[in-house]
């Protein structure tokens, strides 16, 4: 049986991974801070789901959390580092080092530690697979992105150099790009203003978590020869706009 650990499964992307996962028969472990919600997963999606509840800010947890791991979730098939945020859309002058230091440290410390915690055990066994949610914003710039755009510019050039690292180990990478989705991730951006967050949805149609889900299935169950590096992934109503040019004042 093959079995996954989901980082960030107690809402949007890697909640409906979860769920996609579990339906397709896999073992998943999954993580997140609020324990209350991992067990409510674990009532709906039963005893294949494994709540671990963990802050991916915290290397001691994360180590031991994986250490952990009961025989039934263990070889980790993938890791599916998803867990991460944005705070604030200010300019950077006007940013909060506070927010900034917490996506640093989430999307960026987290990412790599969870990373470093299952990479042995996978190149020992000349199998596994780290899968990250990367973002657009690891691509385009775009006003107010500053520091959570950098973290995901981050994933995208860790992503890479971990394929170098791992050449010839038969363990896989990939990075997942997404564009707008639709999930808790502005309101928690906008520091739980629902409606601020509602607002930016209106009259568009985003991605969805299960659209995502359904490309971390496929790229973690093509054949064990194929690597999918990245894939970039948009609404269709969105689109990069490039460059601009500021009148003089
Ligand atoms: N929504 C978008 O527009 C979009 C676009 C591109 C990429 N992404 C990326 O996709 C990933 C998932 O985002 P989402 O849209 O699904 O947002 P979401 O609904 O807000 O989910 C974020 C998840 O990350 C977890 N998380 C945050 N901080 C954590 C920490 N310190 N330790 C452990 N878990 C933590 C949260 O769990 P707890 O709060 O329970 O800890 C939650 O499960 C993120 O990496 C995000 O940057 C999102």
């Amino acid at each position: 049986m093959s079995a996954v650990c989901i980082t960030g499964a107690t809402s949007g992307i890697g909640k409906a991974a979860a769920a996609r996962f579990i339906k397709e028969g896999w073992q998943v472990v999954g993580t997140g801070r609020r324990e209350e919600r991992l067990h409510a997963l674990k009532r709906n999606l039963g005893d294949r789901f494994l709540p671990l509840p963990l802050d991916v800010r915290d290397n001691k947890a994360v180590v031991s959390a994986f250490a952990s791991l009961p025989p039934a979730f263990t070889p980790l098939d993938a890791l599916i580092n998803c867990a991460g945020l944005a705070l604030g859309r200010e300019p950077a002058w006007e940013a909060s080092l506070e927010d900034w230091d917490t996506m640093v440290a989430t999307n960026i410390n987290g990412l790599y530690y969870c990373t470093h915690a299952v990479l042995g055990e996978m190149v020992a066994r000349g199998k596994g697979h780290i899968i990250n949610v990367g973002s657009i914003s690891g691509n385009y710039a775009y006003p107010g992105g500053n520091i959570y755009g950098a973290t995901k510019a981050f994933v995208k050039m860790f992503s890479k150099n971990l394929r170098c690292d791992l050449h010839g180990t038969g363990v896989r990478v990939t990075n997942i790009e997404p564009g707008m989705l639709n999930s808790e991730f502005s309101t928690v951006r906008f520091k739980g203003d629902a409606e601020k967050a509602a607002a930016l949805y209106r009259e568009v149609d985003p991605l969805a978590p299960d659209d995502v889900a359904d490309i971390l299935y496929y790229v973690a169950t093509v054949p064990p020869h194929v690597n999918i590096s990245c894939v970039e992934v948009m609404p269709t109503c969105q689109s990069n706009g490039g460059t601009r040019i500021a009148k003089r004042r």
